[in-house]
């Protein structure tokens, strides 16, 4: 069989990238123009201040390894970022600062002001008078809102027809206005452009296209952070061999693939980026070795996945990053949501929602086939780690999908 065929397993399936560079390539400096070390020393020390900021908990799931008959698997934890749910929080957040910045230093005409100077009322009036916007399917929506009220500028955040009304309050309850629009998620990212334009928004979009890269590199940027912190409370322990990182238009599995390239080098992991088969643009990009739109109805309950195009920047870092990309049904995703919330095999109970779990998933479906184990190197030694990438963002969807609310899955003794 050719060692680069999309294989398939049931409704699961495994494309290896022949163009990856997994070990013959250190990360370059056309890389680094995207993203960097440098720029993610700036985005910490900005980040470390924010009221509330913790580093995320970094799980050890021996009784998961076990199942999987692996070495070890690290998870990272994100149902806690800020409060709101989702490492979304460090991103769009961070973005609107940034951008917040780049106008006042051109309404100033003083290009030394950092992003200290945001919380300077003289500065006040002039930040009040700007009005951030975005399409989101629910996390980045979030951030952005949550940014914008911590900042003090306005909001109006895009949402399709899908997302839950219990995202939409939780983006109302930052004070933005939210605009529900027919159609997908692509549909809501064309409207708030089309809006920005003729009122003056500002779009803090995590997708980068042509003529539009500042905003979405800032936001990837924020994502890294999180890396960092699993890397340093990975610090000495053994060395990652392997991640599975779901994506959307890309933008953290990139984060993720460019700061341990660029810090790790040649012992980096291998990278598996994961999709809903519904979604699968980055996949589908992989395979035809061009960015590539997936179009219909994109409807996965991994609503944080729900994207048909790939965002330009992501994927300048992840065709010759990412090792393997897969693909899932909806239902290996509320399979793995009630098998981590189960206190099982000695593992403690865990709160993942529906787009958090989609890399673990992947990973369970994989580790089930010796000649999947064998293609994506993975072995009795092997140290997994997932970036778990929000807790229940829609608690009322996570109770019917899992049988308990997060605090009774919590509540349970581990067996
Ligand atoms: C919880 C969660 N995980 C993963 C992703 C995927 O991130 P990206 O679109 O940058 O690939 C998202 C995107 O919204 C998300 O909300």
């Amino acid at each position: 069989m050719n060692k680069h065929a999309v294989r398939e397993q049931g409704a699961v399936q495994l494309y290896l990238n022949p163009r990856c560079v997994q070990d013959s390539q250190e990360y370059d400096a056309s890389l680094q123009s995207i993203l960097s070390v440098a720029a993610f020393e700036q985005a910490q020390a900005s980040i470390v201040q924010w009221p509330g900021y913790a580093p995320t908990p970094l799980r050890h799931l021996p009784g998961l390894a076990a199942q999987m008959k692996v070495g070890g698997v690290y998870y990272k934890d994100e149902a806690g970022r800020f409060g709101l749910g989702s490492f979304k929080a460090l991103g769009g957040a961070y973005a609107v600062n940034r951008l917040l910045l780049r106008q006042l230093q051109a309404h100033t005409g003083n290009t030394s002001l950092t992003l200290d100077d945001l919380k300077n009322p003289a500065y006040k009036d002039f930040i009040a008078g700007l009005t951030v916007t975005c399409a989101t399917d629910g996390n980045h929506g979030r951030s952005v809102a949550w940014g914008a009220k911590n900042a003090g500028c306005q909001c109006v955040i895009y949402i399709h027809e899908h997302v839950s009304t219990g995202r939409e309050q939780a983006i109302a309850s930052y004070g933005a206005k939210v605009v529900r629009v027919p159609g997908n998620y692509d549909d809501s990212v064309r409207q708030a452009a089309e809006d920005a334009k003729e009122h003056g928004y500002f779009v803090v979009s995590d997708t980068s296209y042509p003529g539009y890269m500042d905003v979405p590199k800032d936001v990837m940027q924020g994502y890294t952070v999180m890396v960092q912190e699993a890397l340093d409370q990975i610090g000495s322990g053994k060395p990652v061999s392997h991640v599975f990182i779901q994506g959307g238009v890309g933008g953290l599995a990139a984060a993720v693939c460019a700061h341990m390239w660029e810090r790790l080098g040649a012992q980096r992991p291998r990278l598996i980026v994961v999709e809903p088969n519904k979604a699968d643009c980055l996949f589908q990009s992989a395979v035809q070795g061009k960015p590539v739109t997936v179009t219909g109805d994109l409807n996965t309950v991994m609503a944080g996945l729900a994207c048909g195009e790939i965002s330009l920047l992501a994927w300048e870092i992840l065709d010759p990053g990412t090792y393997a990309y897969m693909t899932l049904e909806d239902d290996a995703a509320l399979q793995t949501m009630r098998r981590l919330a189960r206190a099982d095999k000695g593992d403690a109970p865990i709160v993942a929602g529906e787009s958090a779990v989609a890399g673990v998933a992947a990973c369970m479906a994989a580790c089930e086939q010796a000649d999947w184990r064998q293609a994506v190197g993975i072995d009795e030694n092997s140290q997994i780690l997932f970036f778990a990438s929000e807790g229940d963002t829609d608690a009322e969807l996570y109770q019917r999908i899992v049988g308990m609310s997060a605090k009774e899955v919590l509540a349970q003794e581990p067996v």
